[in-house]
């Protein structure tokens, strides 16, 4: 027969597990750190260019270029295009072995910037 008090000790440890493992899934963000890095929307009209004008055209833009970015301008599209293929944007920001390491006397760019422009890069850097 039925026991009162075992079943509803066997409810509550049922809701229990329900409850803690909720609690679990929720912070998966807080669990790992860093939150999840958005890269499916990537383009360089909006992404890649806002990104740059923020940490870059201050020395890499037509009119600083050849004062303090060493001759490197990147502040459109055409101009950005060989330096994406070739390898230098990425390992300049990655700070990889061979590249200046850049933004030049600051701090590596955040890794879901960084994470932006390699998904950009790696779809072939578009004009999009
Ligand atoms: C304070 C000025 C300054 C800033 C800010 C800066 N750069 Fe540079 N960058 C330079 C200079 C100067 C060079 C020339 C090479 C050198 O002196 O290291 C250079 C070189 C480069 C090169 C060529 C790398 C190589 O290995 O030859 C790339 C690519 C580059 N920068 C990308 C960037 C990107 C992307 C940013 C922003 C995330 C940035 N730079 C921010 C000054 C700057």
């Amino acid at each position: 027969m039925f026991n009162k008090k075992k079943l509803t000790l066997s409810v509550l440890i049922v809701l229990g597990i329900i409850f803690l493992s909720s609690c679990y899934y929720d912070n998966e963000e807080y669990l790992y750190g860093n939150a999840p890095c958005d890269v499916s929307a990537v383009t360089y009209s909006v992404t890649v260019s806002n990104i740059l004008a923020t940490n870059c055209y201050s020395c890499h833009s037509t009119a600083t270029g050849n004062a303090s970015g060493g001759g490197i301008v990147f502040d459109n599209y055409a101009k950005l295009k060989p330096y994406a293929t070739n390898g230098q944007l990425v390992g300049s920001i990655t700070h990889a072995g061979g590249y200046s390491p850049m933004p030049k006397g600051a701090t590596k760019l955040s890794s879901c910037d960084i994470q932006k422009i390699q998904a950009w890069v790696s779809a072939g850097a578009p004009e999009n």
